[in-house]
Order: structure tokens, then C-alpha cells, then sequence
């Protein structure tokens, strides 16, 4: 894990970059647009608030994981201070050093399944799909090690991913499913080629190939990839890791959790007493 700054201009094409850091290549096709999907707008200033707000002690640190472009942290950062993150995509870390005024968000180039920063935090989150872009269950029980063994005793770690039955619901009968959806406030148009496979047995993988289509007609294009992970299977991986679930929402302005809701807002605590997670646990 290195200091942003250091590996900001590597723009390698290769999945292991020349730092060693393993990236899904994400960053690289969608930096150039993502600002313009996933704007910095009132509702991440909703998202920063309910972090700001559940928090357990911001003097014990915050981390976030796949920071991207800082639509959240950066924001976060301008409420409670210091926010470590975290992304393996350069590209994404180069637009979020485009975004930042001064807010301290500390950038660091690294993958979260492999490792995280040599310190404790009080809080620890990942929101916007970013768990369910991990690559097989294995790795997503690897970062949940990673997380219980950074957070403070007493810490929380907060997840907002996507609700695979929304993903069904949007596709319909249909698989492959092409949806395309106008995005008022943005001024576009988003379209999205989907299937679903099961990539291991038990575990389906959402394949999008999203364009994105500007009012005068100019695109851009990316692939993205996530694994489905209902809100019971990543409880089952937070009880692996010793971490006790609390807080589930729908939406960051408190709405409840239910089918209909499109993503799921949970968090859960590292106990107070807890015994220290081991790299051994990280390893199964
Ligand atoms: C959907 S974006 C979310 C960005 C930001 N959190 C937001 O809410 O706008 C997911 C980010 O996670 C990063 N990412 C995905 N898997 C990662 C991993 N294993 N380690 C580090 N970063 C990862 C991607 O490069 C991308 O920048």
C-alpha cells in the first residue's frame, strides 16, 4: 500500500500493475465519465451526513474502501477531518486529487482484499457496489478479515451495496436484458447490457456493460462487473470475520430496508472485547 501521490501517473493497461497493486481495470474505463453518472451532488451529501452521524469516534480514525473519484469522502472529510483511502485503480485516484479543495483525504494506492493500512480505525466503509465488485465469496471473506482486524474494538464497518432482487426485477424475464434509463439531473442517458451467470455454484455475477450517452450524442462506454450479495450472505461473512450486524436501512435518509429497496445500507460492529482477528483468519 503506497501513498497515492507516489503511483498517480502509472496508467499501465495490465491487471497487476507495475507497483504489484492487483485492479480490476474498472477505474480505467470508467474515470473518464463516472463523475458524470455518480455526480457530487446533494445525495452524497445525504451519504456523508448518515457516516458523519454513525460514527462511533471520529478520533479513532476513518478509512474508506474504493474511495474512487472522493464523491463520498471528500465530503465526509469536509464534516469530521481525516479520511483514509483506499482504491487499486490509479485512474480513480488521479480524478480524485482532479476533485479535492484541500479536504483531508489521505490517498492511498492499494488493493482492500490483500491489505489495509497498519493502523486501527473507528470506522471503516464501502459504499456504491464496491464489496459486491469484489471478484469470487473468497475474496469478499478476505477483505471482511482485512476490516475486523483494522477496526478499533468498538469500531464499526458500514456497507452499501446493491439488492440482487432489484437486479432480477430490473432484467425481468430476460437474461441477457438491455435497460436504458434517462438520468434527468445528469442530462444523459444511461444504458446497460446485463446478464446474469452463476460464476461459482450458488453465486450469480452481474455482467453490465454500461454506455453512458450525452445529450449531443458522445458516449462512453465501460464494463463492470459484481458479484450478488444478499444482505443475509454478507451478514454470514461480517459472523465469520466476528463482527456483529446493527444498522440496516435503504436509503442514507433512513428509509427501511425491504425487496423493493435497490441497494442496503448495513453496518456492523467489531464487539468491544473482542480477540483480535489474525492474518491466519484472513487466509481461509
Ligand atoms: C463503484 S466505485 C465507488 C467509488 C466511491 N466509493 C463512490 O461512492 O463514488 C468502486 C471503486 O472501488 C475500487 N475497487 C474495487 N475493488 C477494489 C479493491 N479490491 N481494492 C481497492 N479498490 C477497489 C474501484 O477501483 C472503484 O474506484
Amino acid at each position: 500500500m503506497t501513498d497515492a501521490s507516489m503511483t498517480a501517473t502509472h496508467s499501465g493497461g495490465e491487471v497487476q500493475g507495475r507497483d504489484g497493486v492487483e485492479d480490476i481495470g474498472y477505474g480505467r474505463e470508467f474515470a473518464p465519465f463516472y463523475d458524470r453518472i455518480f455526480q457530487h451532488d446533494e445525495a452524497a451529501e445525504i451519504t456523508a451526513d448518515g457516516l458523519a452521524r454513525i460514527h462511533p469516534d471520529v478520533a479513532q480514525g476513518t478509512l474508506e474502501l474504493g474511495v474512487g473519484t472522493g464523491r463520498i469522502a471528500l465530503p465526509l472529510a469536509r464534516r469530521i477531518g481525516p479520511v483514509d483511502a483506499v482504491d487499486s485503480s490509479v485512474e480513480m485516484l488521479a480524478a480524485l486529487e482532479g476533485n479535492r479543495d484541500g479536504e483531508p483525504v489521505h490517498a492511498l494506492h492499494g488493493n482492500f482484499v490483500h491489505e489495509l493500512p497498519d493502523r486501527s480505525y473507528g470506522m471503516i466503509f464501502a459504499v456504491c457496489q464496491t464489496m459486491s465488485m469484489v471478484g469470487s465469496r473468497a475474496d469478499q471473506r478476505r477483505a471482511m478479515h482485512q476490516v475486523a482486524q483494522a477496526l478499533a474494538p468498538g469500531g464499526i464497518f458500514v456497507v452499501e451495496t446493491g439488492n440482487p432482487l432489484q437486479v432480477h426485477s430490473l432484467m425481468g424475464a430476460q437474461n441477457p436484458a438491455v435497460t436504458t434509463v434517462p438520468l434527468e439531473a445528469q442530462g444523459g442517458w444511461l444504458t446497460t447490457y446485463s446478464q446474469v451467470t452463476e460464476s461459482e455454484p450458488g453465486v450469480e455475477t452481474w455482467r453490465c456493460r454500461q454506455i453512458w450517452i450525452e445529450r449531443d450524442g458522445s458516449f462512453h462506454t465501460g464494463v463492470e462487473q459484481s458479484l450478488l450479495t444478499p444482505v443475509e450472505v454478507m451478514d454470514q461473512l461480517a459472523a465469520e470475520a466476528g463482527l456483529v450486524p446493527e444498522l440496516l436501512f435503504g436509503t442514507w435518509s433512513g428509509a427501511p430496508y425491504g425487496d423493493e429497496a435497490p441497494l442496503y445500507i448495513r453496518s456492523y460492529r467489531r464487539p468491544p472485547e473482542a480477540e483480535p482477528v489474525t492474518r491466519e483468519g484472513a487466509a481461509q
